[in-house]
């Protein structure tokens, strides 16, 4: 399950997130209201049995990051998983639209920083603007990784990651690119961030 953009048929009001608010922050209206802008939806009449059973599936946050040449860019991904562990390789679902995916797709390389709890603004810094509008790591501290991506030091760790080219798919709307780990580090003793702990905090 991918994050999508929502936008309320009323009014216009858009939201990121799996799935559609349940009324509009800005117009009241319910959710049946909400539409995709990505070509994938969930069928009308079934939207409300689908959301419960998705909404039991865990993820984390991640902030993936790459590069191209001496540009950096980073986008928030709950869509990371390991694939297999010999060698380590990991998977990544990254929407075709984003800067994100040209510059993985430019420089075949991704790191993923591991995000903590506290990292609820970095999430809204880099998960709702394209890196096309505005440079999204200035005055952010970041080091970078052997691959040249930037990573937070401040968070809980993180990978990174060789895309095997071959081995990239086209998932519609998204690209799925998995990579051979090829550097990473713990950095701080501290709770990672689950995807079910922003959506609990993310309004309060
Ligand atoms: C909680 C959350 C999870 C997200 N997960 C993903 C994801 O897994 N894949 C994806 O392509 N976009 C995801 N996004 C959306 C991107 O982070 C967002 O579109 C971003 O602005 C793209 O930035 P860019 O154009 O600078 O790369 C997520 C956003 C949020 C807030």
């Amino acid at each position: 399950m991918i994050a999508q953009n929502w936008v309320c048929g009323e009014c216009g009001f858009a939201a990121i997130d799996l799935f559609p608010p349940e009324h509009c922050p800005k117009c009241g209206s319910g959710r049946k209201n909400f539409k995709s802008k990505d070509e994938y939806s969930f069928p009308e009449d079934k939207i409300d049995d689908l959301i419960r059973i998705c909404e039991k599936i865990s993820y984390g946050l991640y902030l993936v990051s790459s590069v191209d040449g001496d540009k950096i860019n980073g986008q928030i991904c709950n869509t990371l998983f390991q694939i297999t562990s010999t060698p380590p390789s990991f998977a990544i679902g990254i929407n075709h639209r984003n800067l994100t995916h040209d510059y993985i797709v430019k420089s075949g390389v991704f790191a993923a920083t591991i995000l903590g709890e506290n990292d609820q603004r970095i999430v809204r810094r880099f998960g709702y603007r394209s890196g096309r509008d505005f440079e999204k790591f200035k005055s952010i501290p970041f080091i970078t990784g052997d691959t040249g991506c930037p990573i937070l030091n401040n968070a809980v760790g993180y990978i990174e990651c060789s895309v095997m080219k071959e081995k990239t798919v086209d998932a519609g709307t998204h690209t799925i690119f998995i990579g051979n780990i090829v550097g990473g580090k713990l950095l701080n003793d501290i709770e990672p961030m689950t995807y079910a702990y922003y959506s609990k905090v993310k309004n309060t």
